[in-house]
């Protein structure tokens, strides 16, 4: 049962990370995906980002996952708590003197005093501001901490930050170089600390002045949004935006440029060869926009080898 889970869960981050932002789901799949996740001793909650909600726009049709759970009779339960309302978001206050790195730490002390988002953290865990170089040309954004993050504190902590830092790497940078941070300050709340879900439109409203403030004080040549939620939470949400069709596109965020490209954990589900080559040509763009050097070697990283 635990692998079915999984492989379902698999398949809801698949087609999240490809732009789906809804999936439908009859009540009698959902009625039976929360009694399957029950009889684990787990919350239903934990499978987001399953909701069962009807699409707005251009009804794409249900994948198959939901329908390989049969009907039952329970009550549907939704698999998502309902969005919380959220305060205005908060007026971050950069001091006008200092370094980058003491501006950025008032920032950082100034969230970690926010009741706002301190009401959201998991008890005993940690607020995650950003990490890094704050002299750094590249601000790598990403969407929200999960389990390792919140427990250090860091971003980028975790399997997909392991995969981050490699992809860096062959960049010839390394991660003292370059500063990392995500659009949502806190992981999002789940009743269980099983699974992650994607921070809401309101919730990375909140947060989005601390990450302006990030920027404002690190002045980054190039911003690279990692993953779809992350774009959305930079350029503002559409449920319509899909990162295979913005790829390679311009974009910026307070002046800056915006680099999209698929989240490295969609590259651990999804390690082929074309899509480490899609993530890789977007790392090369980003060199490029640097005015780093870029070997022949580092030009055919994935690609096909010629017969
Ligand atoms: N995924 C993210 O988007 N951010 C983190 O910090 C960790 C995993």
């Amino acid at each position: 049962m635990r692998d079915a889970l999984e492989v379902l869960l698999d398949t809801l981050h698949a087609l999240k990370e490809d732009g789906l932002e809804r999936v439908v789901a009859d009540d009698a799949s959902l009625a039976q995906l929360h009694a399957a996740v029950k009889a684990m001793g787990l919350s239903a909650a934990a499978t987001a980002p399953v909701r069962n909600e009807a699409p707005k726009a251009a009804p794409r049709p249900s994948p198959a996952p939901a329908a390989t759970f049969p009907s039952a009779s329970a009550p549907a339960t939704p698999a998502r708590p309902p969005a919380p309302s959220f305060p205005k978001p908060p007026t971050v206050k950069i001091p006008a003197e200092g370094s980058k790195a003491e501006k950025l730490a008032a920032v950082a002390a100034q969230m970690q005093a926010d009741p706002v988002c301190n009401k959201h953290l998991h008890a005993g865990k940690n607020l995650v501001f950003g990490d890094g170089n704050p002299e750094s040309p590249v601000f790598f954004c990403g969407e929200a901490p999960g389990a390792e993050e919140e427990t250090q504190g860091i971003p980028f902590v975790g399997p997909a930050g392991q995969l981050l830092d490699k992809i860096i790497g062959a960049t010839g940078l390394s991660r003292r170089d370059v500063y990392i941070g995500n659009i949502m300050k806190w992981r999002p709340e789940l009743p269980t600390l099983v699974g992650n879900r994607p921070p809401t439109p309101e919730e990375m409203a909140y947060c989005l002045p601390y990450v302006v403030a990030q920027i404002e004080i690190i002045q980054p040549k190039v911003i690279v949004a990692l993953g779809l939620t992350a774009v959305n939470g930079l350029l503002g949400h559409d449920p319509d935006r899909k990162m295979g069709a913005i790829r390679g596109k311009q974009f910026s965020f307070h002046g800056v440029p915006v680099i999209p490209t698929y989240h490295p954990s969609y590259l651990l589900r999804n390690g082929t060869a074309k899509s480490k080559r899609m993530v890789w040509e977007d790392f090369l763009v980003m060199m490029q926009t640097l005015g780093m050097p870029i070997s022949d070697k580092q030009r055919g990283y994935f690609l096909p080898k010629s017969a």
